[in-house]
């Protein structure tokens, strides 16, 4: 559930391995204030007609405006528990007042060192937290069921994209620190994987939109005469883009620095996701900017591709916006 672009994968068991039945993107429907349950309903029946759907089960990954992500220490309790207590006590565990949110946690195993064996004496634990606005997830279930569907999971998209990451590239998953950085319309997110733990997430308030209403400013043209230069990166506009493209590296940079510090490690490898990374322009750019190999990367290397034939000539330039829908079928399935 991106802002400007939903994308869906039907994805089904087969022997050991999982096969794609197809995919979809959409434009995301354009809510007039706040997240409309009729708009958002019909928005899945048409993306549920797109994919031929013949399953009523459905995993829904709201993107980082409508679903936090962030890590804590907590006592060691029982989950049911760990969430009553965020829920009364954000401010003291999330440094955030955060009323009206529902919360959830997975527990991080503890890392070999001093810091995680003074947590342990303790009591404490490290956890992940998500957390979205109990108001919002339940117009989504309601959405869900006059669509006709029924909702399996509710996962942040953050999630999905490192869940799919840990399928397809399952070497650099477990032995190396990674980071995955995926350029949306209005946000851009960094979550950095360090020997398969998701060590830090960090999102950067710029992404695609911000880079179309530069060009659109700088050249003097509109948004969607400047979306069509944006893509097809005329000459004339490459040095433009780069002068846009630097402050989303530096916050990336900042992210990148700020963990290698605190961690003593150094990130090897920068996978790129979302729709900015089908431009190859835009991945050099950014790794010049980061110093770090940048790659746009497939989501799918690792599922049997059983997509109708129409399907098939697009999927290999699109699949790098399907991360975190790819990443939350497989964790359902
Ligand atoms: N080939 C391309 N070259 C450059 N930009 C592209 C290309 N294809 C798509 N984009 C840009 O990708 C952006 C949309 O990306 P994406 O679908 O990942 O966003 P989203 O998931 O809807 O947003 P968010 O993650 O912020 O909620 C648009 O700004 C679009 O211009
Ligand atoms: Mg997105």
């Amino acid at each position: 559930m991106g802002a400007r672009t939903t994308k869906a994968v039907y994805v089904q068991r087969k022997g050991q391995g999982f096969e794609l039945l197809d995919y979809t993107v959409q434009q995301a429907p354009v809510y007039e204030k706040n997240f409309s349950t009729e708009l958002f309903s019909e928005h899945l029946k048409t993306v549920s007609q797109a994919l031929g759907l013949k399953t009523k089960q459905v995993v829904l990954m709201p993107g980082v405006a409508d679903s936090l992500l962030r890590h804590a220490e907590v006592p060691m309790v029982p989950i049911a528990d760990m969430r009553l207590m965020l829920k009364y006590n954000s401010k003291n565990y999330l440094q955030q007042d955060l009323p009206d949110y529902v919360f959830d946690c997975y527990v991080l195993p503890p890392r070999p060192g001093s810091a995680s064996t003074e947590l342990v004496k303790n009591q404490k634990c490290r956890v992940l937290v998500s957390a979205a606005r109990k108001q919002f997830l339940d117009n989504l279930q309601e959405a869900t069921k006059n669509a006709g569907l029924v909702t399996d999971q509710i996962t942040p998209s953050l999630i999905g994209t490192a869940n799919a990451f840990e399928m397809a590239q399952p070497e650099a998953f477990a032995k190396e620190v990674v980071a995955l950085v995926d350029i949306g319309f209005k946000n851009s997110t960094i979550t950095i994987l360090l020997h398969g733990e998701l060590s830090l997430s960090r999102v950067v308030g710029l992404g695609g939109d911000k880079l179309t209403s530069g060009l659109a400013e700088a050249m003097s043209i509109n948004y969607a005469e400047a979306e069509i230069v944006k893509v097809g990166m005329a000459e004339e506009a490459q040095s433009m883009m780069m002068g846009l493209l630097m402050p989303l590296g530096r916050e990336l940079r900042a992210s990148i620095d700020f963990f290698e510090k605190q961690e003593d490690r150094t990130v090897s490898q920068v996978f790129v996701s979302g729709g900015s990374a089908c431009s190859q322009f835009i991945i050099e750019t950014l790794q010049s900017e980061l110093m770090v190999p940048c790659k746009s990367w497939s989501p799918l290397s690792f599922l049997d591709l059983a997509l109708p034939p129409q399907q098939m000539g697009t999927v290999e330039q699109l699949a790098p916006q399907l991360a975190a829908a790819t990443g939350g079928a497989i964790a359902a399935l």
